[in-house]
């Protein structure tokens, strides 16, 4: 459980929106945190720009630079560590880890990904929503664990998928989905509402038999 300023680091490697919502509600006082920094594993990814303008201390960890997992893996540590970081989220940051770094931060790592998991885990998940003509989609905030996109799921919201959408209004449409989410579920987790054990989610002290649904009352504990 954290304290107020419970230093959060945010890993991502792309355009960094959900980094940039996490970064914002912890900046209005909506998640009990201080992000302490945030690492890209790509120096070309945008959202190095948007931790800049938020002040927001940045490391780029180039992954092909080291000649193995563990190595790349070792340097994201001495740099968490160097913040003293115990509570890791992933927004968009496509890299697998291995044991090592899970184990580190067992049951205090937080990932969004775009998906009603357990369906599509993995890339390309609106394409494949599309392909399968499904008439729903959504998004899940899960505790990570080895298995790719396989941990313990926490909150998840839906959205409609219309005939007449591409792979684009998809994306944006769970999108803005995803930056209630995962901010919620991070403050959530902050407040010690929220914790995995064995591979159990409890939510106020109950077990999580299953994840969380969004709903309207969520939403405004984030306003
Ligand atoms: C988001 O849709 C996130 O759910 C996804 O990458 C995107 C990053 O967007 N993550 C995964 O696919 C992880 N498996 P963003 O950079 O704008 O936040």
């Amino acid at each position: 459980m954290s304290d107020s300023n419970a230093p959060i680091a945010v890993l991502f490697s792309g355009n960094g929106t959900n980094m940039q919502s996490v970064i914002k509600h912890a900046q209005q006082g909506r998640i009990r945190a201080r992000i302490a920094c945030v690492i890209s594993n790509r120096a070309d990814a945008y959202g190095l720009t948007r931790a800049n303008n938020a002040g927001i201390p940045s490391h780029v960890v180039p992954h092909d630079q080291f000649a193995s997992r563990e190595l790349f893996e070792a340097e994201l540590i001495r740099i968490l560590e160097s913040y003293e970081i115990e509570t890791v989220v992933l927004a968009g940051f496509m890299r697998v880890f291995s044991e090592v770094f899970i184990n580190r931060y067992a049951n205090r790592i937080l990932n969004i990904h775009p998906s009603l998991l357990p369906k599509y885990p993995g890339l390309g998940t609106h394409h494949r929503v599309l392909k399968a003509q499904e008439s729903q989609h959504g998004c899940s905030v899960h505790f990570v664990t080895v298995g790719l996109d396989e941990g313990p799921l926490v909150l998840q919201a839906k959205v409609p998928v219309f005939e007449t959408d591409d792979v684009h209004s998809l994306i944006r449409r769970v999108l803005e989905k995803e930056h209630i989410v995962f901010p919620l579920a991070i403050r959530w987790f902050c407040e010690g509402k929220l914790y995995c054990n064995d591979g159990t989610v409890y939510f106020n002290e109950k077990k999580l038999e299953r994840p969380l649904q969004l709903t309207i009352a969520h939403k405004t504990e984030l306003v």
